[in-house]
């Protein structure tokens, strides 16, 4: 596995490799975890080429949020990424991504409306911004990201479409816990307390899904319940419960076809999120 810190060595590297070799590429803000790795291995199955980049990107953090507190260890990110097969860790610094004078951005419109492109003003432009970066740096066949962040999988799928952008975005299965809890680096900086309350949020998710196995179409319902559910614990907190469509991202009141019933929830410095895919 080889590291690289700049776009220019990032770029040239991998031209050696195209066009016969496919090119696979995850992203992440390191802190390497399951998750990641399962990302890892989908694109290592599609790709003859893997890059993973690390780059904690300041620019979809907003003020007040825990970009001072993500975990950061790049050795140990470096150790997993290598025993996982990855051929290349992109490790770009600041300088690299955002020179002195940088000011274009990116931005998706309606599907960053809702759920978390309400409650993290500004998030997703910076995702989709460093996402087309990373992007036009690595220039891969395709992309891999996890079903935990679905939002973001589903912006930066329209993203590539509506900008022409010739890559393939995979959308991997959100891994758990051996309780429910979806993996996150985030999960890292939990307190005891909030480990032992956090697999609620999954709980009431699968309560939903059987409530709607069970005939349940009822947004205003569904949402109640795993909202309820959820703030029994006074741990922890609602940002939101939603059900939007898989298209447009818009708040439904009925679920007719496939949904997303998504959830964020706050406890402490901590923000979890996690999903459902309902398709009926
Ligand atoms: O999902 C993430 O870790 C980040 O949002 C991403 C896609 C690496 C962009 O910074």
């Amino acid at each position: 596995m080889q590291t690289i810190t700049t776009i220019k060595e990032m770029s040239g590297r991998l031209e050696a490799f195209r066009p016969e070799k496919r090119i696979g590429f995850v992203p992440t803000m390191g802190w390497l975890h399951e998750g990641h790795l399962r990302l890892l291995k989908t694109a290592k199955s599609l790709s003859d080429v893997t890059v993973l980049s690390i780059y904690v990107n300041p620019s979809q953090f907003g003020p007040g949020e825990d970009y001072s507190l993500y975990p950061r260890d790049v050795e140990r990110d470096h150790r997993l990424a290598e025993e996982a097969g990855a051929d290349f860790i992109f490790l770009p610094p600041d300088e690299e991504m955002y020179p002195p004078g940088y000011q274009t951005w990116v931005s998706v419109d309606e599907l960053t409306r809702h759920l978390c492109g309400a409650s993290r003003p500004g998030h997703f432009r910076g995702v989709t911004t460093v996402v087309t970066k990373l992007f036009n740096i690595v220039r891969p066949h395709l992309a891999v990201f996890g079903q935990k962040d679905a939002q973001q999988a589903l912006v930066i799928k329209r993203m590539v479409y509506d900008l022409n952008i010739d890559v393939d975005i995979v959308m991997a299965p959100t891994v758990r816990e051996k309780d429910g809890l979806a993996v996150s680096s985030r999960n890292k900086n939990l307190t005891p307390d909030q480990r032992r309350a956090a697999p609620l949020i999954y709980q009431a998710l699968q309560k939903c899904s059987k409530s709607i196995q069970q005939g349940n179409r009822d947004c205003a319902r569904l949402k109640k319940m795993v909202r309820d559910m959820i703030t029994d614990n006074p741990l922890l907190q609602i940002d939101y419960v939603e059900c939007v469509d898989l298209d447009r991202m818009q708040p439904l009141r009925h679920i007719s076809a496939s949904a997303l019933i998504a959830v964020a929830v706050r406890t402490g410095t901590v923000r979890l999120v996690d999903n459902i895919i309902v398709d009926i």
